[in-house]
């Protein structure tokens, strides 16, 4: 029988890679998702529940139902600069949802939960190669409440007899290689796919945020992953945490080791788009780290897994290729 594996946020852009992923690999994905900020024609993989992770009622139905084990949760928001103007909307949406969401998942017996966390947890990290050892002091709200559910979930784990990883997820970017599935934020912030329309000329144009930054060229430097890197780290974090015991869990970055800045982005995108993307140099964004770079080995030595299709070509290109799907 086909064993079914609840995703939370599964209609979102990393959830919907993960509900892909978990087919291909032969189990069933049952998306959760409330369609707050995620697509009902995202959920292509499984059956689809539209529901709140707040609603108790429903997320214990369907784990009856489909007979479920294990949970990864997707279901966040998501956006820095939103957290920092809504904070108390990200304690909500994330912090208190999420309790919920454990009160109920735990009700029911659930055994493994790959949690969905994030590298803003680290704030403006000192270290070249940012460890899972590195200080928390997160510089947002988002980062803020993403640290809470990490410790919640690393109290109630021996409590309840669950086990969990935290997945602290870099520069999320490209998208699924068929193309069927993509990023779709809105509104969009995010460097790759702002490159992609600018240079495709569904968006504006490019702005290059800081160029005076301690770094190599002056432009900030971050970790890229692909979508479809981390959609199989989850695969390889749950069967980890199905091999392991009880009641215990910890924190995995998922990066690549290695650091591009925004201007080798720009240059990438020449590379692989034909043209320059229309780009101007512009003054800082408020609260972004100059560098922020994984040390991924704990991910590589616990499940073997390594990103396989984070080079700058490979984000954009795939990313490009979903945004004209869209055009
Ligand atoms: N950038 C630009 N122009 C843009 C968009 C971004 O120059 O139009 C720059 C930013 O200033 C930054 C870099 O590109 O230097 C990456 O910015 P993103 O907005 O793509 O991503 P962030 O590094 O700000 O944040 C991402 C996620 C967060 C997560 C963080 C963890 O969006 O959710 O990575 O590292 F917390």
């Amino acid at each position: 029988m086909v064993e079914s594996i609840l995703v939370a946020g599964g209609a979102g852009y990393v959830g919907s890679h993960a509900c892909k992923a978990l087919d291909l690999a032969g189990y069933q994905p049952v998306t959760l998702d409330n369609l707050a900020t995620g697509h009902a024609d995202a959920v292509k993989w499984g059956p689809f529940v539209q529901a709140d992770i707040r609603d108790a009622e429903t997320v214990r139905r369907t784990v009856r139902e489909h007979n479920i084990t294990a949970v990864m949760h997707f279901a966040a928001s998501s956006l820095v600069g939103e957290s920092m103007v809504r904070p108390e909307l990200y304690y909500e949406n994330n912090v208190i949802a999420t309790l919920r969401f454990l009160e109920a998942l735990t009700a029911e017996g659930i055994r493994q939960i790959v949690f969905s966390s994030t590298a803003a947890v680290y704030g403006a990290a000192e270290a070249e190669l940012i460890p899972e050892t590195a200080p928390l002091v997160p510089t947002n709200t988002y980062g803020e409440t993403k640290r809470a559910i990490e410790g919640a979930l690393s109290w109630m784990a021996p409590v309840h007899g669950f086990s969990w990883a935290a997945l602290r997820y870099f520069n999320a970017a490209g998208a699924d290689e068929a193309a069927e599935i993509g990023e779709r934020h809105d509104p969009e912030t995010h460097l790759i796919p702002n490159l992609v329309r600018a240079t495709l000329g569904t968006g504006p144009g490019l702005k290059v945020f800081g160029t005076d930054y301690p770094t190599p060229d002056g432009s900030c430097v971050r970790d890229y992953i692909h979508v479809a890197d981390l959609a199989d780290a989850h695969l390889a974090a749950l069967a980890w945490l199905r091999a392991g015991p009880s009641g215990q869990g910890r924190p995995f970055n998922l990066g690549t080791g290695k650091g591009l800045s925004v201007l080798e982005v720009v240059k990438a995108g020449e590379r692989v788009l034909g043209k320059t993307p229309p780009h101007e140099l512009a003054g800082r964004r408020a609260g972004d780290p100059p560098r922020l770079v994984a040390d991924p080995s704990a991910a590589q030595t616990a499940f073997n897994w390594r990103a396989t299709r984070s080079d700058a070509e490979t984000l954009i290109r795939t990313a490009a290729a979903f945004e004209r799907t869209r055009m």
